[in-house]
Formats: C-alpha cells, structure tokens, sequence
C-alpha cells in the first residue's frame, strides 16, 4: 500500500517478510523491504529508485494506487538490483519516462539490467532537477557500499532519500514508526557498511549543512526524528572502541570450550566486557554488530587438518574482510600432533592492523601450565585496554 510521508509524497515500496537471506549470504531475521518513493511536483513527478525484481508487481500496484499516470524520472540512486531490479519494468510500464542517475550508476545500470543509453540523464554531484514546486539534489554518497551510491535532498520537505545509507534489513507495516529500528540498523551498518567507515565518515560530512527533518532510506523504516540515527552513525563510524572482548569459539573435543569459559570468567574478574559465543550456533550478524565497537577479539579454535577448524576460519575471514576497528586479537587453540591454528589465523588476518597478543595454545587437554596462561592472556587484555582508556 502507498503511505504518504509529505504532502504528495509517498512509500511506494514493498516489505519482503519472508526473506531469509541477502545476497545468499547474509541472513534476514527481520526479513527486509525495498522503498521506492513518488514525488509528485506540480509539473512532474519522479520515482526515487524501484525495488527487487520479485516484487516488481507490487511497485506497479502501489504506483497505480497512488494515483501515478505518468512518471517523469526515474532516480537510480544506486545500481544493486534490490533497488534498481524493478527499472525495466517500471520503463515498460510508462514508457516516457527517463533514468536520472550519475555517470558510474548509469554505466552500471548498462552492464547489469540493459538498460539502453537513450533512457538514461546523467546528472553531477550536487546538480538540482526542478519538478515544478519541488527541487531535487543529488548528492553523491558513495561506498555504502558500492562506489555509485548517491541520495537525493527533496529541499522543500527537508527529506534526504540516503539509499542504502542508514537502512535497517526490516519488513514492517509500520513504516514511520522507529520502535526496535535502531539495532537492526546496526546490524545493516554493521554487516554491509562497517568496512567503508572512513567513507561513511565523509558522507555524514557531506551532509552536514542540510536541513534534515526526515531520512528516507530504501530498506526499513523512514525517520520522523533522524537525530538519533545520525548520532549512532557518527559513533559507529568513529575509531571508538568498547571494553569489550568478543570470545568466539568452536570445540571438538572440549578442550579449546573449556579455555575459551575459563577466559571468559577471567576477563569479567578483571572488569572486562565479554560477548560469548560457539560458533556452531553463532548468529553471525550479532557477531559482526558486536565487531562494530569492540576493543578485542579473542578467537577459540582447534586445530584440524593443520590449519583451524572450518568455523573459526569462517569467522576469520569474515573479521579480515569487515575491516573492524578491533585493536586487539588473539587466539585460543588445541592441537592432538601439531600447531598450525596461530599461524593459519595470521595468515588469514592480513588486513588487521592492531596489535596481535600471545595465544595460549594447549596439547590435548588444557592442564594447570595452560590455565596460567589463560590469565596471563586476561592481565594483557586488561592491560592493553588500561592504555588505550577504555578500562579504568
Ligand atoms: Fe540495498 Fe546495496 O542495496
């Protein structure tokens, strides 16, 4: 159904409930929605962005609905088909109308929907297109997580269409209402965002001297009172970090649960924050929300095949590709013949530039010597996060 946001400007988008993963990659507790919007000026009307193919009819319905006889433009603000999917359809429908997107999103569009160049306007960072009583401005906001990501600024309503940036992965009914938003757009940010955080950074900059009484994303709910997303925006996306040490583990045979619980309890002794996890029944999104601020990663893994269990490699490589501000990594491992897990993990961490501290490594059973130096690894924790000041 189209909701009305401002006078002559509607949701046209479509909640997808009973979506369960993003890109076959990323799962949907929430489900999802992909909004499309209608701006309808005094002398044209424009749709800011479509949505996935698979709800491409409801588009069409809502469009009709909302009374929408003739589109105008057709804003592509970012080229991922959850967004741009529907384009074709919506050009077959009405036939007048013309792509407005910039240069890298057109190029883009070509490459992955065929969408022929006649159809397309180019527009420039900051260019305005008028629609009779409304402006629009297009304000390039890229790598959130593509390098084409641009929002659009609705000057007279004082809306800022952000795209992808600061969507939350959330289908609901109630559009306008931010009730339980807040930490599934940290999971969004978190999962999708996080590894950009500099560009992120610049894009609040950017967007800093607009008056903005309301962000509409194009996945979630739309923001009555966008002080506070963009207050979350700025701390994520600040290097903060947390007293906290994510713990995650996977055990074989008990021996590396058994370390990774005596840690645990080490570390609260010690005043430390700790997020807990086995990693064979990890929700790996809350892994990658707790990645976003805290100070220390301790991974727990046994030894299979020379190098670590497939798990934690998992986790592995999903911490080196997030780029996390995590300052501070170790390891927990168990082996039966031979070490290699603190290698396989160095090795697979090749972007993480903080500190590494010692692993505590165990043959078979974690003995007395072990649990030494499983509080040895605690004191370096708490040490380490005495001096950056997150712990007093
Ligand atoms: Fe929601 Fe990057 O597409």
């Amino acid at each position: 159904m189209p909701v009305e946001i401002k006078k002559d400007v509607y949701y046209a988008g479509s909640a997808h409930w009973d979506r369960k993963l993003f890109d076959e990659l990323i799962p949907l507790p929430d489900g999802t929605s992909y909004n499309a919007y209608i701006i309808k000026g005094s002398e044209k009307t424009a749709l800011i962005d479509a949505v996935d193919p698979v709800k491409e009819d409801e588009l069409i319905e809502n469009l009709k609905k909302a009374g929408v006889k003739k589109i105008d433009y057709i804003v592509s603000q970012h080229a991922e088909q959850d967004h741009s999917g529907g384009i074709p359809r919506v050009l077959k429908e009405y036939p007048e109308a013309k792509v407005a997107t910039n240069e890298k999103c057109r190029n883009m569009l070509k490459d992955l929907l065929m969408i022929p160049d006649e159809k397309f306007i180019t527009v420039a960072d900051r260019e305005k297109i008028t629609l009779g009583n409304r402006t629009l401005e297009f304000i390039l906001t890229p790598w959130v997580h593509w390098p084409e990501t641009m929002s659009t600024y609705l000057a007279e309503d004082k809306v800022l269409f952000s795209c992808d940036f600061f969507g939350s992965h959330f289908a609901t009914s109630d559009i306008l209402n931010d009730e339980g938003v807040y930490e599934k757009a940290k999971r969004y940010y978190a999962e999708i965002m996080s590894p950009f955080r500099s560009n992120v950074r610049a894009n609040i900059e950017k967007i800093k001297g607009l008056k903005i009484e309301m962000i509409a994303p194009s996945h979630g709910i739309i923001y009555k009172n966008p002080e506070k997303i963009l207050g979350l925006y700025h701390e994520w996306s600040s290097e903060n970090v947390k007293n906290e040490v994510i713990l995650a583990y996977v055990s074989m045979h008990d021996s590396v649960k058994k370390m990774a619980a005596y840690l645990k309890d080490a570390l609260i002794e010690r005043g430390i924050n700790v997020a807990f996890y086995n990693l064979t029944a990890a929700d790996i999104g809350q892994l990658a929300m707790k990645l976003v601020d805290a100070a220390s990663l301790v991974l727990g893994a046994p030894t299979v095949l020379a190098g670590i269990h497939p798990a934690a490699a998992y986790t592995a490589y999903l911490v080196n590709a997030l780029r996390p501000k995590t300052k501070f990594i170790s390891l927990v491992s168990s082996y039966g013949w031979g070490e290699r897990a603190s290698e396989a993990v160095k090795g697979m961490l090749t972007n993480f530039k903080g500190e590494m501290l010692a692993p505590v490594i165990s043959k078979g059973h974690p003995k007395e010597n072990e649990f030494r130096e499983l509080d040895r690894l605690a004191d370096d924790i708490a040490k380490k996060h005495r001096e950056i000041g997150v712990l007093k």
